[in-house]
């Protein structure tokens, strides 16, 4: 690893959940002591889905404090909501006119959100992908920790770097790298393991949510589908078991603990006895998470203060680039 900066988001388009902590703030949390990070609040991000413009507001906040709560540091990272920062709408502009269309074409996340009706989906929705390699290249940052859903966003992210870099013959831009470790890069579904824990499942029963009582993660872990062979003793009973493969996943990537070592421990026990631990290690965690965030959202003024802290650094960097990156296009200036 070198010297730059590291940038990643989460949408606040509420329900927080575990897949979010695990597959990425989790991870940032380690990293924040290595490089100098840009955690942002992606907003102009979640309004391409319009159930998700109603309460932007809020979920702004939910999400910030979710990131203080799980351990990021406001005074070693920055912290910001990306609508306050122009220049990432600016530059997803610019970088637009260097993206063909047949490279959007093949993004599988707006085929699965845009679903049949393709014809009706906002353009906002087909471009996002665009805006996002804005928003990691206006920092011009090195590395992304994401989820493993988001490989092909950076992929295409890298694509647009080079093809900037190659047509004005210079090398402004990193080639970011992604970053997606741990046990947990794709938690998946309690009730569906081919489905991704998601923010928009209609079930509430088929995620974990950061702001979950220790009730109701009890029943949904306890609810969690399994099946009705023994706990596997070895990977190779683990395949086409995906529900059973997605718990002991988010159990290694809880406890930090390595996959052989968990098998060996519950060999021959229970399925019972295994979630009841579980249910246990994600209490514990999660707890702290939801008490600190309803702590931070009720204390008046805090989270703002961070908040306009970190648009203020953001801009200033943004705003520097943003001034280069016109200079090498050559637009005209007085
Ligand atoms: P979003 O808001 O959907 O998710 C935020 C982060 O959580 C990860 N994640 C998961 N990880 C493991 N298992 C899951 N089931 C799961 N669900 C979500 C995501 O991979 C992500 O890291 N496009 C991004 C937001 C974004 C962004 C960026 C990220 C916008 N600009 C620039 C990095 C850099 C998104 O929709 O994340």
């Amino acid at each position: 690893m070198n010297n730059g900066l590291v940038f990643s988001g989460v949408q606040p388009t509420g329900n927080l959940h575990l897949g979010n902590y695990l597959g990425a703030i989790k991870n940032w949390v380690d990293l924040q002591n290595k490089k100098k990070c840009i955690f942002c609040i992606v907003d102009l991000h979640a309004i391409t889905v319009s159930e998700n413009r109603k309460k932007l507001k809020e979920n702004s906040k939910e999400v910030a404090a979710a990131y203080l709560a799980s351990g990021i540091d406001p005074k070693k990272s920055i912290i910001f909501v990306q609508s306050n920062v122009t220049g990432h709408s600016e530059l997803a502009w610019i970088l637009s006119c260097h993206t063909p269309i047949g490279w959007l074409n093949r993004m599988t996340q707006f085929k699965d959100k845009a679903g049949k009706n393709k014809e009706k989906a906002p353009l906002g929705l087909y471009s996002y992908p665009v805006l996002m390699a804005a928003d990691i290249l206006l920092y011009k940052s090195s590395y992304v920790p994401v989820g493993e859903d988001q490989k092909q966003h950076l992929e295409l992210c890298r694509d647009i770097a080079q093809s900037f870099n190659r047509y004005y013959e210079n090398e402004f831009f990193p080639i970011p790298e992604p970053i997606i470790t741990g046990s947990a890069t794709r938690v998946m579904s309690l009730k569906d393991g081919t489905k991704k824990m998601s923010k928009s499942d209609p079930s509430d029963y088929s995620r974990i949510n950061l702001t979950d009582s220790t009730d109701e993660l009890r029943k949904k872990i306890l609810k969690a589908k399994t099946d009705s062979l023994p706990f596997p003793d070895s990977d190779q009973n683990i395949e086409n078991r995906p529900e059973v493969n997605n718990l002991i996943n988010i159990f290694c990537a809880m406890t930090d603990s390595r996959k052989e070592l968990v098998l060996k421990d519950y060999s021959g026990k229970d399925f019972k006895k295994f979630k009841e631990d579980l249910c246990e290690i994600v209490n514990q965690k999660i707890s702290v998470i939801s008490a600190e965030m309803k702590k931070l959202l009720e204390e008046k003024g805090y989270l703002d203060s961070i908040l306009n802290d970190g648009i203020k650094k953001a801009n200033e960097i943004a705003l520097d680039n943003i001034k280069e990156i016109k200079k090498i296009i050559s637009f005209y200036r007085i």
